[in-house]
């Protein structure tokens, strides 16, 4: 068995090689995912769009966060488990903000929080690092939590002004401490400067090849949701059908009484059975 993979493991794979990541929110896809040997699994608030079909990843709440990530490092043996804080659990009280990063680690045993960048990011991220000594990985470019105050769900950083503020930003988050940035939605040069000028790894979802690590939504990767598809995507299986297929034989075999058939039948002796 390999051994649990550490934040210092994933410091020290920049420049090594490409650091994966994929997202899980229930046992037996977190099973697969860490089976495969993937390095990093997030329980990522998309729970909210692909899990409990919700419109926004701002309708989830600590509750529902902790209970995915629950069954998350139930399952995982091997990749580090990032629990992301949800809206509001970490905006709007910095002391709040601890303690709710902490019951990512001690109720669901994730090894690190991930934090979106919003104004007052700096300040939550220094007090969840030097307070209460969680490993943070950051997010900049497009965060969802916040897309309405940037201007809808948009590739972010296209002109040089906002552009600079991304970089100043991942730069911000690796003097903090941060261990990994995720790279969202931003052009891939500008996602080639952040790598080239940070010490720690970027990660991208949307943000071309240049970055440390990628990251997807593990139901965009099997096509298990069919709601939207970004253009980052790529979908390595198309589930969806095949289920679809299962669920319809299985269907019509109840209907037509071909299921259960005598192999799925559980007997009782004869003799047994006069006695009644
Ligand atoms: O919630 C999520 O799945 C994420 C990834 C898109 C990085 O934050």
């Amino acid at each position: 068995m390999e051994e649990k993979i550490t934040v210092k493991d994933i410091l020290e794979l920049k420049g090594r090689r490409k650091i994966t990541m994929l997202t899980a929110y229930d046992y037996p896809l977190a099973s697969l995912v860490d089976k495969a040997g993937i390095d990093m699994i997030l329980v990522g608030d998309s729970l909210a769009n692909v899990v409990l079909g919700l419109d926004s990843t701002t309708k989830v709440g600590m509750a529902e966060m902790l209970h995915h990530a629950k069954a998350v490092t139930r399952a995982v043996k091997n990749a580090l488990v990032v629990g992301d804080m949800p809206y509001e659990s970490y905006q709007v009280n910095p002391e709040e903000s601890v303690k709710n990063a902490l019951r990512f680690i001690k109720e669901a045993g994730c090894d690190a929080v991930k934090l979106e960048w919003f104004d007052k990011c700096l300040e939550v991220t220094k007090k969840i690092i030097d307070e209460a000594g969680i490993p943070v990985m950051g997010h900049i470019g497009l965060t969802p939590q916040t897309a309405d105050k940037l201007g809808g769900f948009k590739v972010q950083g296209k002109d040089a002004d906002a552009a600079k503020r991304i970089i100043e930003q991942a730069q911000a988050l690796e003097k903090l401490g941060c261990f990994a940035i995720v790279l969202e939605c931003v052009p891939d040069k500008i996602a080639l400067l952040i790598t080239g000028k940070l010490k720690i790894p970027t990660i991208g979802i949307g943000a071309g090849p240049s970055c440390d690590g990628q990251v997807l939504v593990i139901h965009d990767l099997l096509g298990l949701f069919e709601r939207y598809t970004p253009k980052f995507v790529k979908k390595y299986a198309n589930l969806s059908p095949i289920i679809s297929k299962a669920i319809e034989e299985y269907k019509e075999e109840v209907i037509q009484g071909k299921f259960p058939g005598p192999e799925h039948i559980f007997t009782i002796k004869k003799e047994e059975l006069d006695k009644l």
